[in-house]
């Protein structure tokens, strides 16, 4: 990247890509908090965005999340859920994804007393909307780990009247003493209805090497959320190639709740040949949505335009697209390389 001529933040904010790790809760913004607040008359200890951001003081996946869960309050109707992921669609729409895959924590409200149903008809609203920014989105339903195994039983029952609406079921929250055998059964349930299976595997946890040989042998997951430290066990390197799974990393995310990027980690299993692609977790808290995150690791590691192109070849490839339009993206990506003489 030392050319002066290449302008790093226009080719990774306009090359097409798909973001396939992000927690729409993760994408509220203080700006946006402000407004559901006063909408659904709620007092905040914050009066500025600035108090909100001074209490972003991130060292690990447990103190993210204690600030990431009480901010979710604002949410109540099916139009905040619409707002907040019609606020999202717009800006990653800005910043070249043409194809979503999001999370959303439904446990996350129902255990407040908002009902399941606001949540996902709003956000399903502003999914079915997406086409008309020119992009296609999709949902997939995360159930909070350090929630029970019948909790989950109980989220996937009433989710599944809207199965037409989710395109599968993810795991994330605290890893923390909740491995992923503790869902086997909900997993299968979740396949057996016919949705895809993802789990987030966090960085650095405590059995990380066993938790991902477990989703990948066990629950037969078909993606991995983050799960960069397959790095230290060589032969589960060569499993996740060899079933072609996709490691969807977030550098800067990682950034927060470790203290680096792990771009020796993403850079080295993207030369080795595996499907690792980039997507920004929770935006509005990590300030970098995705487009950013290309321009991070680029930076952090000295891409080249070609690795660019990689990655957002991976995006698609990993993606839960039919084999179609995953051809058409991928032939759009090279296309706008092409354009760019890459
Ligand atoms: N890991 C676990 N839980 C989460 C994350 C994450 O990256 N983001 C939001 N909830
Ligand atoms: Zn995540």
């Amino acid at each position: 990247m030392t050319e002066t001529t290449f302008d790093l933040r226009a080719f990774a904010h306009g090359l097409p890509k798909a973001e396939l790790h992000l927690h729409l809760e993760g994408t509220l913004e203080p700006e946006l908090k402000f407004e559901l607040a006063a909408r659904n008359g709620i007092e905040l200890a914050e009066k500025t965005v600035d108090e909100v951001k001074a209490t972003y003081n991130f060292t690990d996946l447990t103190s993210f999340l204690a600030v990431y869960y009480p901010a979710m309050e604002v949410l109540q109707t099916a139009d905040d859920f619409f707002d907040l992921a019609w606020a999202y669609l717009q800006r990653a729409a800005a910043e070249g994804v043409v194809h979503a895959e999001m999370f959303f924590d439904p446990q996350a409200h129902t255990s407040r007393g908002v009902p399941f149903e606001n949540v996902i008809t709003g956000y399903h609203r502003a999914a079915e909307k997406a086409p008309e920014l020119g992009i296609s989105a999709d949902l997939i339903l995360c159930f909070l780990r350090d929630f029970s195994a019948d909790s989950a039983a109980e989220t996937l029952a009433q989710a599944l009247p809207y199965k037409e609406w989710i395109i599968g079921v993810g795991l994330d929250s605290d890893e923390r003493d909740n491995p992923p055998s503790k869902f086997a059964s909900v997993f299968a349930a979740a396949r057996d209805a016919g949705l895809r299976l993802t789990m987030h595997c966090d960085i650095d946890q405590i059995g990380s090497i066993d938790n991902i040989r477990t989703v990948i042998e066990d629950i037969g997951v078909d993606r991995i959320d983050h799960g960069t430290n397959i790095v230290e066990d060589d032969s589960l390197v060569e499993l996740v190639k060899e079933k072609g799974l996709g490691l969807t990393c977030c550098p800067v995310s990682n950034s927060f709740v470790t203290e680096q990027m792990k771009s020796d980690e993403i850079v080295g299993l993207l030369r080795r040949g595996v499907r690792v692609m980039l997507n920004s977790d929770d935006p509005a808290y990590f300030g970098a949505y995705v487009g950013d995150n290309y321009v991070a690791l680029a930076e952090q590691a000295n891409l080249t335009p070609r690795d660019l192109v990689q990655l957002a070849t991976n995006s698609f490839e990993a993606s839960w697209l039919s084999d179609e339009r995953r051809a058409e993206y991928i032939a759009s990506v090279e296309k706008f390389a092409a354009s760019h003489g890459i």
